[in-house]
């Protein structure tokens, strides 16, 4: 029973999109498994750049079923806006299906993500600012509303009145900030339904059924396993498990029947928003990173933190996610330095580790025990085969290769749909 997982290794962004779009060519169906509108898929196809939040990244493969998992969370706007813009370039979306499971993110999360961070001050957490942690907040304390919610207008109005109300009650007292009417919001979410009801069904019965008829299935994650809400740098992390666990229980697949997880990396790093990142490079080489990565955020704009490739980090999220085969992104943006930096430990004031502490205060601390090898001064864009990679290039995938214990399979050397090598299809 065949499910891939494909899920980021580091702090999101690695191109999982990229990676999804062109392996759905071969797969059934893609499931999204977790995250909401915070997450910002880019694929270039012949037809321009698609800039995906809800929808998964198979949708511009015509034969493939696209479905949002139980274990997203949707705002309901953001997703028809995103299928009628498909739509309107020509897209086609029927094969688009929403978990009834899946939570809604309403406007009460917004605005608490909004007041939440502003309280924080300068220990903000630089969340997207979707309300992702505040509707997770309400799955979790059992007060969300989910999109089975949806199809009974009475019990939607029931539900979102006592919500309304407590979200109110937390705005006007803790916050200071004007009450959220009821009947507009209401009204809306009844309109949004009628657009998206053809598409709810109970996704899990649908995903297991196909397994069953022996369909390959993708499983997307949003995010990256380093803001993993367990594993990664909490509090700086979103509310959600981008990994292979939370894909399987985002998504309705049982972890025996995945086959491969794939684990989508940069070559260096890249972070956006607050928290520790030992390997971050705060001088021209690190813009000089940030300007060939085109390193800003596809939905907020802001710019993203860059630092050398950090082997512990990507180390820890490998094993932890029994990481079968490896994605390397963006090598090209690599190509003109004459050396290139691995941070192979960390230095916490005398002591060296190899492992990601849990305390921040140590994390924040951390120095880069930084190993530089040889670049290969040359263009690798144009690159299709594995083999022609200039032997540099091969060897750096191989330091990468050996500090995770699983070996490089794809390497991304652009942005198009064909700037994907598959070392095994040459
Ligand atoms: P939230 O998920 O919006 O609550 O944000 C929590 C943290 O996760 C912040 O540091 C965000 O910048 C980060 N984050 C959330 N989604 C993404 C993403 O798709 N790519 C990279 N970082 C993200």
């Amino acid at each position: 029973m065949p499910a891939t997982i494909i899920m980021g290794g580091q702090w999101g962004d690695e191109g999982k999109g990229k990676l999804t779009d062109a392996l759905a060519a071969n797969a059934a169906m893609v499931v999204r498994a977790n995250g909401g509108s915070n997450a910002g898929h880019t694929i270039q196809t012949d037809q321009g750049t698609f800039k995906l939040r809800l929808v998964p990244s198979g949708i511009l493969n015509p034969h493939v079923r696209c479905v949002i998992g139980a274990g997203v969370v949707i705002e309901l706007g953001t997703l028809v806006n995103e299928l009628r813009g498909l739509q309107e370039r020509g897209i086609d979306t029927s094969g688009m299906m929403i978990s009834d499971r899946a939570h809604l993110v309403l406007p009460f999360h917004k605005r608490l993500d909004q007041l939440e961070e502003q309280r924080r001050e300068q220990d903000e957490i630089g969340t997207t600012l979707n309300g992702n942690g505040p509707a997770y907040a309400d799955k979790a304390s059992r007060h969300g509303l989910r999109v089975c919610d949806l199809r009974r207008p009475e019990i939607l109005r029931r539900k979102l009145a006592i919500e309304v109300d407590a979200k109110n009650q937390n705005l006007a007292g803790v916050f200071g900030d004007p009450p959220l009417e009821f009947q507009p919001l209401y009204e809306d979410l009844l309109e949004l339904t009628e657009f998206l009801r053809p598409m709810v069904v109970p996704t899990e019965v649908i995903v297991q059924d196909a397994l069953h008829a022996g369909q390959r299935i993708i499983v997307e994650c949003a995010q990256g396993a380093m803001l993993d809400i367990d594993y990664g740098t909490y509090p700086y992390v979103t509310s959600s498990s981008p990994t292979a666990a939370g894909a399987c229980q985002g998504a309705g697949v049982a972890p025996s029947q995945v086959d491969a997880v794939i684990g989508v990396y940069k070559a260096y790093t890249t972070r956006v928003g607050g928290g520790p990142m030992p390997a971050e490079l705060l001088d021209e080489t690190g813009e000089l990173i940030r300007v060939r990565g085109r390193e800003w955020g596809v939905n907020t704009g802001r710019p993203r933190r860059t630092g050398w490739f950090d082997a512990v980090a990507a180390r820890q999220t490998s094993r932890l996610n029994g990481i079968t085969n490896i994605a390397l992104t963006l090598l090209d943006v690599l190509d003109v330095f004459d050396e290139i930096g691995i941070c192979e430990g960390y230095r916490v004031g005398d002591l060296a580790i190899s492992h990601v502490p849990a305390l921040l205060d140590e994390l924040s601390g951390a120095a880069p025990d930084l190993k530089f090898v040889p670049g290969w001064s040359q263009d690798t864009t144009h690159v299709r085969d594995f083999a022609d990679l200039p032997l540099e290039a091969q060897k750096y995938l191989n330091v990468i290769e050996t500090h995770l214990g699983a070996p490089v399979r794809y390497v991304g050397v652009g942005p198009d749909r064909e700037q994907l090598i598959d070392r095994l299809h040459a």
